[in-house]
């Protein structure tokens, strides 16, 4: 039986956090198996909002280090860097010619990002979910695990692997078709609530990487010290109960930690807590936390100190995907008309 094929990205544009540990990667882990996993970091995304290349150079070996350093398996999954794959760049033009400004318009995160740039936008703000479409549609992508805040991107992509089926390789969804699609459309991947962890000092919102406040977030590579303070400081809520309730959000965040982390139910985190305090909570979950993130930023660590085993992980990673991408590319230039190359 061929496996599904999963596909995700993440923007080298900060430290990873135990929230994307948690909501993502972890999973993947988890997944590799299963699934024909495609991994990496989109660096060319990064530049539709910062500049700055020793910066990025950096943070994008680190998000591959990190992706390693938590068990992702350069063997068993498809690992490198949206740079290193020429498609996808190609591609994407290509598809900018099939979209149309008003459903990329549409986009809301465009719509958010774009508002702080006044008259001067760029236009990689504007062509970013193409990109992005590029990136998923050379695969043959079934799923793609995101956040909820890029499904409408990924609807935008299935709507233009749609049109250029349609356009293409008409008929290629009729019954008993032969026709072979030029793309196979891709469903979006939400986790499921509940797993969600929350800002350490506002938990009304989500853990983000680009919170202006450092405490507010646990990142992969923050040092024991760093971890205990930030979980001892969570702001909780008042009262003195521990219970997993949504009018005590920041107890029932730390409770979540604990729960993911540790493979039990909340249920069951939340009985070891009947008639003791919010310190007893706090300094347990910290002691969680530092045990999940320590091994991970001890080998990251390890891992950046080795590039050249990073650079060989990633020569080898993009050979892979530039096989499968070129096969798709080959097919949409041949359908447009362009002459092929020998
Ligand atoms: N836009 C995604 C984000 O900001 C990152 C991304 C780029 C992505 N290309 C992708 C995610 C392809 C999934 C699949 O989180």
């Amino acid at each position: 039986m061929t496996k599904k094929i999963m596909l995700s990205a993440v923007q080298p544009s900060n430290r990873l956090t135990i929230g994307n540990y948690v909501g993502a990667v972890m999973n993947w882990t988890k997944m590799q198996k299963d699934y024909d996993c495609i991994f990496f970091a989109v660096d060319m995304h990064v530049i539709t909002n910062s500049r700055g290349s020793e910066d990025l150079k950096r943070q994008t070996y680190e998000t591959i280090a990190t992706y390693l350093a938590c068990g992702l398996d350069p063997e068993a999954a498809t690992l490198f860097v949206q740079s290193h794959v020429k498609e996808h760049a190609e591609l994407s033009w290509i598809l900018t010619c099939h979209a149309t400004m008003g459903e990329v318009s549409r986009m809301t995160q465009f719509k958010d990002k774009s508002s702080k740039h006044g008259e001067m936008i760029p236009m990689g703000l504007f062509a970013y979910p193409v990109l992005m479409a590029a990136d998923i549609l050379l695969y043959q992508t079934n799923l793609v695990p995101v956040g909820a805040d890029q499904k409408q991107h990924v609807e935008l992509t299935r709507d233009l692997a749609m049109r250029m089926n349609n356009h293409y390789t008409p008929g290629w969804n009729k019954e008993g078709a032969t026709t072979k699609p030029l793309f196979a459309l891709p469903d979006p991947w939400i986790p499921k609530e509940g797993g969600k962890i929350l800002s350490l000092q506002d938990p009304t919102k989500k853990m983000s990487k680009s919170d202006a406040d450092p405490k507010a977030t646990l990142f992969l590579n923050d040092t024991d010290k760093e971890i205990e303070k930030k979980v001892k400081s969570a702001v909780t809520d008042s009262g003195s109960e521990i219970k997993a309730s949504d009018e005590k959000p920041g107890i029932l965040n730390l409770l979540t930690l604990q729960s993911v982390l540790t493979g039990r139910t909340i249920a069951e985190v939340e009985a070891a807590y009947v008639g003791k305090q919010y310190g007893h909570l706090k300094v347990d979950t910290a002691g969680i936390c530092v045990d999940t993130i320590r091994p991970v930023r001890e080998k990251t660590a390890q891992l950046m100190g080795d590039l050249t085993y990073l650079d060989q992980v990633l020569k080898r990673g993009a050979e892979r995907a530039r096989e499968r991408a070129a096969r798709t590319l080959k097919a949409v230039s041949a359908k447009i008309g362009f002459i092929p190359t020998t």
